[in-house]
């Protein structure tokens, strides 16, 4: 087995059904564990379904059923768009799930019992979508700063994490773990909440019934994001099976997106503290994927199903997209031309003008039969440098930039063709070793991007004459220049990516 790569999206609500926002998360998750996979990592990714709290009590009862019916309706919905995308999770985790209730009442009884949870009186101001107490400061124009929508007063007699205490711990931690969140701003972020002072926050409700029940009190349920912050130890097993536990655990990535930094960078890092296990090893915040400059919502009514976008682009295109259009870490502004437009440009001219030129020509110049690579063809040393530039970047969580050197290669083989025009020339050594080389880097930038694509990677992979997936290949060994064996029938068909008509 090799070395533990262990990676977590954020568990989503299950009051509202997969957007594209939700899917962005989703794929760069799967994207990079796809990577390490083939780099030979031991790979876990986890994805799920946060299913407790008021909202989802809320969105059920209008909908006339009863909240565990609703989660059951609207989890599946989440896995069916996974499926549609080709995600590859390890485990799929519901927070309704017996293993998740046992592993809550756990964490959160081992937190109890070592004396960091104490009964007291709150009093607040509520927002219901996001699940979170503001300040009368935080609000914006009297209402929650992320949904524009009112708040509503809340008092309650409920028990207290003593997150008051965990201040100097956690700034230490994180003085002791400079990459423990990236991007660096984000760190910069999650440290001038912690200076500004932590105040004790209120871990269970008696006003609801949907959650997972106090072990000391059962006239308590704990707070949905108590029990939703759980999820990533109950996956691997926490007070369940210790070595599986200690196998994922502390050396985690937890990929989210802005809004709930607070959670995954003030508040986690204390619980795991105060339930005595390390705090996660690494949190990467990425920015929002806004929709004509906003961030989706129901409210808003700018949501986008991952199932439109795909009607048009096709699933690889859709993931070829978002994984490359918008630097993972930033905002960025979603919009169907300019999604078309990439397409067009990266998948329809660059890499399927490539293949379809070198399939055509291999037809008329060496009967169908690609040629086996020359060993000092220029395209050699492009190659080494993008496989070597595109395993950094994945490495660094910046699928954008590992996509962008991997084009780099298509872009400096089609510039090979050109130069040499092999169409025009006789067949014989000269037509082979740049055709050689053009078929080999195909292969090549089929490994590149089967993290990516990879339903198209392995359609490109056949087309080669090449046998198995890419993706059952490991990196970086794999796109050693020269694997190519030649010989192989390549296959004509048709366009890999059709090109579409813009609007
Ligand atoms: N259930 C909580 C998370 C609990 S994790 C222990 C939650 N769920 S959510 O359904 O609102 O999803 C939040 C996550 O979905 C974001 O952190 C982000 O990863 C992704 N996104 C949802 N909308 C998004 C955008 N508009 N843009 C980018 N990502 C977004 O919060």
């Amino acid at each position: 087995m090799g070395r533990p790569f262990y990676l977590t999206t954020p568990i989503y609500y299950v009051n509202d059904a997969p957007h594209i926002g939700h899917a962005y998360t989703t794929v760069v998750g799967d994207a990079i564990c796809r990577w390490q996979r083939m780099a030979g990592r031991d790979v876990l990714f986890l994805t799920g379904t946060d299913e407790h709290g008021l909202k989802v009590a809320q969105v059920a009862e209008a909908n006339g059923v009863n909240p565990q019916e609703w989660t059951d309706r609207t989890s599946a919905r989440f896995v069916a768009a996974w499926r549609q995308l080709d995600i590859a999770e390890d485990d799929f985790i519901r927070t309704t799930e017996p293993r998740h209730y046992a592993a809550v009442q756990r964490f959160l009884g081992a937190i109890y019992d070592r004396g960091d949870i104490e009964l007291g009186t709150y009093e607040g101001l509520y927002c219901v979508p996001c699940e979170d107490y503001y300040t009368e400061a935080q609000l914006v124009d009297g209402n929650c700063p992320v949904h524009l929508k009112p708040v509503t007063a809340m008092k309650e007699e409920n028990y207290f994490f003593k997150l008051s205490r965990y201040g100097d711990r956690l700034l230490e931690w994180y003085e002791a773990h400079p990459d423990a969140v990236r991007p660096g701003t984000k760190r910069n972020e999650a440290l001038a909440f912690i200076r500004s002072g932590l105040e004790d926050i209120s871990i269970t409700r008696t006003s609801l019934r949907w959650g997972v029940p106090v072990p000391w009190d059962p006239g308590h349920v704990f707070y949905v994001w108590y029990d939703a912050l759980v999820n990533y130890v109950t996956a691997i097993g926490y007070g369940e099976d210790p070595d599986r536990f200690q196998r994922w655990w502390p050396a985690v990535h937890h990929v989210i997106g802005k809004e709930i930094l607070r959670f995954h960078c003030v508040w986690w890092p204390a619980m795991c503290m105060a339930a005595g296990i390390d705090p996660p090893a690494s949190v990467f915040v990425h920015g929002w994927l806004l929709v004509g400059g906003e961030k989706m919502s129901k409210t808003r009514l700018n949501q986008i199903a991952p199932a439109d976008l795909i009607a048009d682009v096709g699933v690889d295109g859709y993931r070829y997209h978002f994984l490359r259009d918008v630097p993972f870490g930033a905002d960025g502004d979603f919009s169907h031309e300019g999604m078309v437009a990439r397409y067009n440009a990266d998948l329809a001219n660059n890499l399927g003008n490539l293949l379809s030129r070198v399939t055509a020509v291999v037809a008329r110049k060496c009967e169908g039969v690609a040629p086996a690579p020359p060993a000092d063809s220029p395209l050699a040393a492009v190659a080494a440098q993008v496989s070597a530039d595109a395993a950094g970047a994945w490495e660094r969580f910046a699928p954008h930039e590992a996509l962008e050197a991997t084009w780099r290669l298509i872009h400096a083989a089609n510039a090979h063709l050109e130069d040499n025009e092999p169409w025009k020339a006789e067949p014989g050594p000269a037509v082979d070793a740049v055709l050689g080389a053009a078929v080999e880097t195909l292969r090549i930038v089929a490994l590149l991007a089967a993290p990516a694509m990879p339903g198209a990677c392995g359609q490109l992979w056949r087309r080669l004459g090449l046998g198995g997936r890419p993706d059952e290949l490991r990196l970086p060994e794999a796109t050693a220049w020269g694997g190519y064996p030649g010989g192989l029938v390549l296959e004509r068909g048709t366009p890999l990516f059709p090109r579409i008509q813009p609007d």
